[in-house]
């Protein structure tokens, strides 16, 4: 497994993402309680800007067309067969590695 160290959980914020890019892959990462979750960065609907979606508990809200997904399970919140990729996160300390070889 190849981790890659993408931020510190200090960088990402509380009610929104942080867009970060690892081996030129877009990624949106979030915090939820003490935890750090990372998903694709780009909208499965129509691409738009995921790390800008507000966050309400561990939904996150497109800021293009507001549809709403998991951040810990990739699920949609209105349609079962949408889903957006999830990636594996660690955290030592304050740095935030990500896993692209795993995806849920
Ligand atoms: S691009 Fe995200 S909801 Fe449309």
């Amino acid at each position: 497994m190849s981790w890659i160290k993408v931020a510190k959980v200090t960088d990402v914020p509380t009610n929104t993402g942080l867009a970060v890019e690892a081996e030129g892959q877009a990624l949106a990462l979030y915090k939820v309680e003490d935890q750090v979750y990372a998903i694709d960065g780009i909208c499965p609907h129509a691409g738009g800007p995921m790390a800008e979606g507000s966050l309400n508990g561990c939904l996150v809200m497109c800021p293009w067309h507001g549809w709403e997904f998991n951040v810990k399970t990739g699920d949609c919140d209105f349609n079962p067969d949408i889903k957006t990729k999830t990636y594996p996160v660690k955290l030592e300390g304050e740095d935030i590695y990500i896993n692209l070889e795993v995806k849920g």
